[in-house]
């Protein structure tokens, strides 16, 4: 029997180096896109595919981040008692998007460390990750609720993959294998391989479904890339089992807003997707295009 996906694992327990000094004293998972913060995109879009529980894998300082989905009593409180019902509803609906369980990951270890300190908290079911630098916008079904369909399909673990353009493989776990019925079913994985050494550009996206398989795989994994534990390495076990690992497309506008341009960019795709702040952008961005090269047109 396949069992329903119910929860996620969101690891935060990173530097955010990439951001300083902006992360300095604050995570860099509450950095806003226009005025939401980054986690909270991640964990609405969970919440939509149906995951009800996620376990927040914190380092140091992350205190922010269980703030931010707890009640706000006197912010929301203040608001009312000037009528602001509407924006305090908005803040109340944050603690009801799902139910955080925070685990500390104690050393930075890498990424499938990060995942294994979770193991407790999901325990012996298929669960979901979504890492946070990683923003789908889509149309419809939520990113990781495509992924829940095909292990609802199949039973196996999927990952998020998505073609990049060539020498640039270094900068991602690029998986190779074959294609049938639209998905790759995974032969050879490898972390930030070396340049001119990937065996193909499908490189993981941060957006995973992994049955409870994994949890052996994940604790006897050795230190990688990076000399960090590196989940890659960890899926290769599945890769090889006979339940497999499959690679699927999302459907959805991917945004690597764990780097300063994708950031900014998007920032940018968020507002002008919003009815509110679609035409007051466009002229905000055709000014400040005209102001900085003076040579753009409306
Ligand atoms: C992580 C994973 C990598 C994946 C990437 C997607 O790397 O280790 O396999 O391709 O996320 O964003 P990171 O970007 O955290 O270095």
């Amino acid at each position: 029997m396949i069992l329903p996906v119910r929860k996620a694992v969101i690891p935060a327990a990173g530097l955010g180096t990439r951001f300083l000094p902006a992360t300095k004293a604050v995570p860099k998972e509450m950095l806003p896109i226009v005025d939401t913060p980054t986690i909270q995109l991640v964990i609405d879009e969970a919440a939509r595919a149906g995951i009800r529980d996620v376990i927040v894998v914190n380092g140091r300082g992350k205190g922010a981040i269980e703030d931010h989905f707890d009640h706000a009593y006197e912010l929301e409180h203040t608001l009312r008692s000037r009528g602001k019902n509407a924006e305090a509803d908005a803040l109340a609906g944050i603690t009801r998007l799902a139910r955080i369980i925070s685990v500390r990951q104690h050393q930075p270890l890498g990424l499938g460390h990060a995942v294994l300190c979770a193991r407790e908290a999901v325990g012996d079911e298929p669960f979901a990750v979504l890492l946070g630098d990683d923003l789908i916008a889509d149309q419809g079904r939520p990113g990781i609720g495509q992924l829940i369909d095909i292990h609802a399909a199949t039973g196996a673990g999927v990952v998020s993959i998505m073609e990049v353009p060539e020498g640039k493989e270094h900068m991602y776990g690029i998986v190779a294998g074959d294609w049938a019925d639209g998905r790759l079913r995974i032969r050879e994985m490898v972390e930030k391989p070396r340049p001119g050494t990937a065996p193909s550009r499908w490189a993981i996206v941060g957006r995973y479904v992994l049955p409870p398989a994994i949890w052996p795989m994940l604790a006897s994994t050795k230190a990688g890339h990076g000399g960090e534990i590196q989940l890659t390495d960890g899926l290769k076990g599945l890769a090889a089992s006979s339940e497999g690992l499959y690679g699927a497309v999302i459907d959805g506008e991917r945004h690597d807003a764990g780097d300063r341009l994708g950031y900014l960019r998007a920032n940018l795709a968020y507002a002008l997707a919003r009815a509110d702040l679609r035409e007051p952008v466009m002229e905000m961005m055709r000014e400040v295009l005209e102001q900085h090269s003076g040579k753009v047109g409306g």
